[in-house]
């Protein structure tokens, strides 16, 4: 490797022993919605931050990736539901491309589970549902940010706050190009840090008939 410039830490020697616990076959529910319920319930309970935000992988009709922190907002028989801009870099690439990934570093646990599916649109009603429940700055600021788009300067956007707030003194309503999505997991893969790298990975596959699942282990 060649010399780092001026690094803050010594990045190389930075590591740390996973040995909270494994995980066996016998451990796992019998389908990966269950589990990472069980999981999702265990990060909470041990006080992690923000236990719900995930790492959402989409990647654009030529294939070139991107990725961002969303938080999930739900988790329903179809897969995990998250709410963003429509139009925003992620629901372009998602209108071109439906497949992506999402990923919750639980490093606290020495866990992560990753989970590959597809992304559908939720209905309007959903969307609308979902919005009523949001403190009305962040209803504000879904109307007054057209995300990921090139803005002048900060300035703009305070403006355009302002400019909803006086809009609308009342209700908010649910911007059109708002809306969310719902991930159908084709794979999802509960990882548990071990000792000298040796880490569990077992993942969920759809099987063949409808809501079946194979586990596979793979190699750390
Ligand atoms: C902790 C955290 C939670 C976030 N939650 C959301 C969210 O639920 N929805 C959303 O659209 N953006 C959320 N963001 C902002 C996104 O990371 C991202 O900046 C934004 O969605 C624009 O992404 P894009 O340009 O790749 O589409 C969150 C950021 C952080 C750090």
């Amino acid at each position: 490797m060649s010399p780092a410039v001026d690094p803050p830490v010594d990045l190389a020697a930075l590591r740390e022993e996973y040995a909270r616990g494994g995980l066996a076959e016998s451990d796992l529910a019998d389908d990966p919605m269950a589990m990472f319920r069980r999981w999702f319930t265990e990060a909470a309970t041990a006080g992690l931050h923000e236990p719900n935000a995930m790492v959402v992988a989409t990647a654009d009709a030529d294939g070139r990736p991107s990725s961002r922190i969303v938080l999930l907002k739900g988790l329903d028989e179809r897969g995990f539901v998250f709410f963003t801009n429509a139009h925003s870099r992620k629901g372009e690439e998602l209108a071109a491309n439906p497949r992506c990934s999402l990923l919750f570093p639980w490093h606290v646990l020495e866990r992560q589970v990753r989970v590959d599916g597809t992304a559908t649109p939720l209905s309007r009603a959903d969307v609308a549902a979902y919005f009523a429940t949001r403190p009305r700055g962040s209803q504000l600021g879904a109307w007054a940010s057209h995300q990921s788009r090139v803005v002048a300067g900060r300035e703009e956007l305070d403006d355009a706050y302002r400019e909803i707030e006086a809009r609308y003194p009342d209700d908010v309503p649910v911007p059109d190009e708002w809306g969310g999505y719902v991930v159908t997991p084709e794979a999802v893969e509960f990882w548990q840090g071990r000792p000298g790298r040796m880490h569990d990975r077992l993942v969920y596959r759809r099987g063949g008939g409808t809501g079946t699942w194979d586990v596979v282990r793979l190699a750390p």
